[in-house]
Formats: C-alpha cells, sequence, structure tokens
C-alpha cells in the first residue's frame, strides 16, 4: 500500500522564504554566486537541517551535498530528489532552491510520519548548475554523470580571475567522497517552469518529457585601440562595432528559426573600456538552444559564417569556443508515469512540457532514471529578482514529487 503523506505547505514557504535571506538583494531577489559566502551560509544552513532529522551528510570532490535517509533495502542505490542552491547575479528566490527544499520537505514528512522507504532517499544539492561565475553551468552533476573530471571542475577561473578549486576549499566544501561511481535508483527534480505557459493556462503542475540542447560559445574579437579624436572612420579596427553587429546578426538568426530556436549574447566585456578609445577587444558569450540537435548544428554553422563575413571586412580577428553542449534529452518515460500518477493521486491539473532551460537532471539521465517536475512561475519570469511563485504553485510540485518518489519506492519492494 503506498501511503497517503501531505506534506507540510506553510513549512515548505517559511524555508523558501528564511533561506532567501542568504544573498537577499534590496529588490526582493537573490545574488548567491556560486561558492560564494552566501553559497556557503545556505550550504551550512541545508546542511544542519538535514543533520536535525538524522540523516548522514556528505560533499563531494566538486562540492556537490548528499544528504541520505536510509531506507529499509539499503543494497538498493538511493531515490534522489535535487536541484541547486546557487543562483543568477540578479536571480530570485525559487530557480533552484524550491527542488533542495522541496526534497527537504519530503524528507520531514517522512521523518514525522515515521514512514520507512524500500530505498534509501537522498537530497542531493548540486554544485555550480547556473554556470553564472564558474562557466560552464550544470557542473556538479556532470562530473558526477563522468562527462569531466574533478580536475576540470577545480581548474576553472572566473572573470575575476579567482579558482573553483580554491574557492570551494575556502568555503569548506571539497569533500572526500568520490564524484565518480555513484548510481540511483531514480532522480526527481522540482523547478520552477521558468517560462509563462503553465500560469497562462492556470495548470498546477508541468510534466517534464525532455530538455532542449544547448550549446555555450565564447568569443573574443581583436581589433585595435586608437584615439577617438583622431583616428578617421576609415582607418578604424572597432572591435565593438563588430561585436555589436554578431549581437544583431545571432538574433536575427534565432527570428528565422523561430520559434524552436533561441539565441542570446548575454556577457560582453569592451576594452579598454574608455570613452575616448576606439575599443580593441571585446569579449562576449553566446548562448544557443533548440530542441532538435540536428537544426542545433545548423545554428553553429549559420554563426560561424556570420563571424567571418561580419567581422573580417572590418578588419578584425577573433576566436571562438565552444566551452559547453549539453544535448537534447528525453527523461525516463517510467518516471514520467509516477509523476503523472503523483499529480493526479492529489488531483492537480497537469501538462507535459520540455524544458528550455537547463537543469541538473540532464547529466543525471545519463546515469539513472531520471524526470522533472514543473511549478508555475508568474508570467514565466525568471534568472530575475521579481522571479514569483505562489505557496500553493509551490506545494503542488512538492506534493507531486512526493507522490511520485512513493509510487517508484513501492515498485522496489
Ligand atoms: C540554467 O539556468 C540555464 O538554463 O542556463
Ligand atoms: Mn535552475
Ligand atoms: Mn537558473
Amino acid at each position: 500500500m503506498i501511503p497517503n503523506l501531505s506534506i507540510n505547505p506553510q513549512r515548505l514557504w517559511d524555508t523558501l522564504m528564511e533561506t532567501a535571506e542568504f544573498g537577499g538583494t534590496a529588490k526582493g531577489g537573490v545574488k548567491r554566486l556560486t561558492l560564494s559566502d552566501e553559497d556557503k551560509q545556505a550550504r551550512d544552513w541545508f546542511k544542519r537541517a538535514c543533520e536535525a532529522l538524522g540523516c548522514s551528510v556528505t560533499v563531494d570532490q566538486v562540492g556537490n551535498i548528499y544528504a541520505r535517509r536510509s531506507g529499509k533495502r539499503n543494497d538498493l542505490p538511493p531515490i534522489a530528489m535535487g536541484s541547486h542552491l546557487d543562483t543568477q547575479p540578479t536571480g530570485g528566490k525559487f530557480d533552484g532552491i524550491l527542488g533542495v527544499l522541496a526534497g527537504l520537505e519530503a524528507l520531514r514528512t517522512l521523518h514525522e510520519t515515521g514512514y520507512e522507504t524500500n530505498a534509501p532517499i537522498e537530497i542531493i544539492n548540486w554544485t555550480n548548475e547556473e554556470g553564472s561565475r564558474f562557466a560552464p553551468g550544470m557542473l556538479g552533476s556532470a562530473v558526477v554523470a563522468g562527462v569531466y573530471k574533478p580536475e576540470f571542475a577545480w581548474s576553472l577561473i572566473d572573470r575575476d580571475g579567482s579558482n573553483f578549486g580554491a574557492e570551494l576549499e575556502r568555503i569548506g566544501y571539497k569533500g572526500d567522497t568520490q564524484t565518480g561511481g555513484r548510481a540511483f535508483s531514480a532522480m526527481f527534480e522540482l523547478h520552477i517552469e521558468q517560462g509563462p505557459i503553465l500560469d497562462k493556462e492556470k495548470i498546477e503542475v508541468g510534466v517534464v518529457t525532455g530538455m532542449q540542447g544547448m550549446r555555450w560559445y565564447e568569443v573574443t574579437v581583436t581589433g585595435e585601440s586608437a584615439h577617438t579624436g583622431a583616428t578617421p572612420m576609415t582607418m578604424r579596427k572597432n572591435a565593438l562595432l563588430g561585436s555589436a553587429r554578431m549581437v544583431d546578426a545571432i538574433d536575427r538568426m534565432a527570428h528565422e528559426m523561430a520559434p524552436s530556436a533561441v539565441a542570446t549574447v548575454g556577457m560582453i566585456e569592451n576594452m579598454p573600456n574608455s570613452r575616448n578609445v576606439v575599443p580593441g577587444e571585446v569579449f562576449f558569450t553566446i548562448d544557443m538552444r533548440h530542441p532538435d540537435d540536428e537544426v542545433l548544428q545548423q545554428m553553429e554553422d549559420r554563426m560561424r559564417a556570420e563571424l567571418a563575413s561580419v567581422l573580417t571586412p572590418l578588419g578584425l580577428s577573433y576566436e571562438e569556443r565552444c566551452i559547453w553542449s549539453s544535448p537534447a534529452v528525453k527523461f525516463s518515460p517510467e518516471l514520467i508515469e509516477c509523476v503523472r500518477i503523483g499529480a493526479k493521486k492529489s488531483g492537480y491539473t497537469t501538462k507535459d512540457l520540455v524544458s528550455g532551460a537547463g537543469h541538473d537532471a540532464a547529466f543525471i539521465s545519463r546515469i539513472a532514471p531520471t524526470t522533472m517536475i514543473f511549478a508555475p512561475c508568474l508570467n514565466g519570469i525568471s534568472h530575475n529578482e521579481a522571479e514569483s511563485s505562489t505557496l500553493e504553485e509551490c506545494a503542488a510540485g512538492t506534493q507531486t514529487m512526493l507522490n511520485a518518489v512513493l509510487e517508484f519506492d513501492s515498485r522496489l519492494g
């Protein structure tokens, strides 16, 4: 018999509001960059909260945190629930942390009812999902999935010159548990949708069937710094002008390939960034996504052709590197079925969705049955301090996840 265990919506909400203080901004958002002091505060809080429930908490070589509650059969790999505690520089209160705190709320519910699952339960905080400070993103889960070695993560440098490995040690989260060789019976990740569909259609729970492919690129354009007053227009090699034309070219390409294609230049550094110097060097990033990997490849080919045709006539040279690729993912049919059953059990309305955003579930799906659940967020606004979901929306996703976990666990008995 699968029990009816009800989460405590108010307790979930209170933990969301309490933890939003770690890096809380004046505009009501959160700035909790990976491996910052604020990230450490949230991690310490999460660790304490799990230990208070009697969980054993371990930290692996890249700082992923695992809080484990034993099951009846500890020979089984754990059923995991998790997401991330880090945020964008102007992030909100829900992206990432909702999935971690929903796992904690599920754990608290199991704890207070004394319910024993068959498999152990593990709540996970994956390190550096955002990739905002240290690129690429979804890093901790990628190392666990064997996409990178820990040494790769440790070697990353942020734009201010800080090193990932040193920062991990500084905040006390360079653990000694091996990242490789972990097994999970299943992994469920609850996340806000970060898009407008559920909110617009007033649907309570998103059943996520997969994730679109995404690639990140870094481009350095080199021209020649020169005096703005004394250098004739015909004699300039203006790296910012070339980069601005590329911003437009990339945007036009995505519009032409819409609605499924999206492409964005999100970060630009202009050197020397002085009002009376013709810019001599520019660094910028490109983020391109599409649900079909073949079309994503066509977008890459077109972007490369644009770089040559836009920059070369301006006398500019450039270096372009694809620093990250996450192919399109289809989630586990069995886990998707458990989510549907879980939502139905509590009477929630559902809609199938493919995730436009990247999530740790993408890499974990390579090593274990994995799926995701989406909660609505107001107007689909995310990666923004105004990000907003209600107590009821967060609770519906959390309750669905707990129901789905119990459904899946009952099949392991
Ligand atoms: C992660 O938030 C991403 O989709 O870039
Ligand atoms: Mn996220
Ligand atoms: Mn995010």
